[in-house]
């Protein structure tokens, strides 16, 4: 049987791959430092799968123990989600992106290189592409970021090209668009603190946690006025990674996909969903725009369709919106409360 080393497995797209891993018949063990997640969702996996998931509380940064992990869990290929990933913090704070992310990246490397693993698939982001040229993007699009957190994702895609370049390693990048929705059981699903991501804030209206969500600019030149972005579901995320994994351990060249829905909705037609799902007004108040937001991200994803045999099922907007309901109803609080 095949094993993956998952990175930050115990986070909202991690633990949702960790999940398609196990129903596609792979092992898997898990590093997460838990700095922005917790071990409830590894909890929650090993109800799910009914298996007990090696877990490794390590930071990547941690080449030392990283490379006593890879030497022991021996796994075929590793997929990093490791990473911090709020654009305003970023922009705030750099450094701790640099430090994160890039440095953090060229650690697992040097740990991977040492134990003999030569295969990684990585998360990357729209947020290399910067402010958009022309819609949909594709992957040979200019990559300009407006952000640190998008430029350290930059530089770590751009590592990964020269690491395979000298032929130590393959890799897979996955540029994602905006990830929603939970797993249909309920079980796992999407848990920040803060909560910055669009749905899931309006959830927290539906959940009576919050008595208005914020609309993000109406000025910008998008058919309502709102920006518009590309939402995935996050278990046709997950697919991804294993469909990249199994590109990888196939014999398939190093490279880079987009993964997206391919179509676009609008703040207020987002805000429309959750109101249709929940049956609740969710009360709204227009804000400024938000510094370093694009007026509109949509993907094409044709790349990942034809290489990976990528078919993502869960585009429609109700469907998203429901399944990240079923886990907010249930999880108000994430992880936190869980038995
Ligand atoms: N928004 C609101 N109100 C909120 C939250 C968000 O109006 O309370 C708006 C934002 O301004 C944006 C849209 O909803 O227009 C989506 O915002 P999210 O924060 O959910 O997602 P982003 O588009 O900002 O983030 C995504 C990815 C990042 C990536 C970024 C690139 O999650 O990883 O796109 O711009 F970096």
């Amino acid at each position: 049987m095949k094993k993956i080393l998952v990175t930050g497995g115990a986070g909202y797209i991690g633990s949702h791959t960790v999940l398609a891993l196990h129903k596609k018949g792979y092992d898997v063990a898990i590093v997460d430092n838990l700095s922005t997640s917790c071990k409830g969702s590894v909890a929650a996996l090993e109800k799910l799968t009914g298996k007990c998931i090696p877990f490794y509380e390590t930071d990547i940064r941690n080449e030392e123990e990283m490379t006593d992990i890879l030497k022991r869990e021996h796994p075929d290929a590793v997929i990093h989600f490791a990473a911090f990933s709020l654009v305003g913090e970023s922009v705030s704070n750099p450094l701790k992106y640099y430090e994160n992310n890039l440095y953090g990246t060229e650690k697992l490397l040097k740990a991977m290189l040492t134990a003999g693993t030569d295969k990684i698939v990585f998360s990357s982001t729209a947020a290399v592409y910067g402010e958009p040229k022309h819609i949909p993007i594709v992957e040979t699009d200019k990559t300009e970021p407006t952000n640190p957190y998008g430029e350290t994702k930059l530089a770590m895609e751009k590592m990964f090209r020269w690491t395979a370049n000298a032929g130590n390693l393959s890799y897979v990048s996955l540029r994602y668009f905006n990830a929603c929705g939970a797993d249909a059981s309920g079980l796992i699903g999407e848990a920040h603190n803060p909560e910055t991501h669009l749905i899931p804030c309006i959830l927290r209206v539906a959940n009576g946690q919050e008595q208005f969500v914020r609309i993000f600019g109406t000025d910008y030149p998008t058919a309502d006025g709102t920006c518009v972005r590309d939402y995935i579901h996050v278990t046709d995320l997950a697919d991804a990674h294993v469909l990249a994994v199994e590109y990888l351990l196939g014999g398939g060249k190093s490279d880079i996909f987009n993964l997206g829905n391919g179509q676009g909705f609008s703040v207020r037609q987002i805000v429309e969903t959750v109101r249709a799902v929940t049956h609740h007004p969710i009360p709204q108040q227009i804000a400024p725009r938000r510094a370093g937001d694009p007026a509109v991200l949509v993907a094409s994803s044709q790349k990942a369709r034809e290489v990976l045999g990528w078919n993502p099922q869960l585009f429609r907007p109700q469907d998203i919106v429901a399944s990240a309901w079923k886990w907010h109803q249930t999880h108000p609080n994430g992880y936190k409360n869980e038995p």
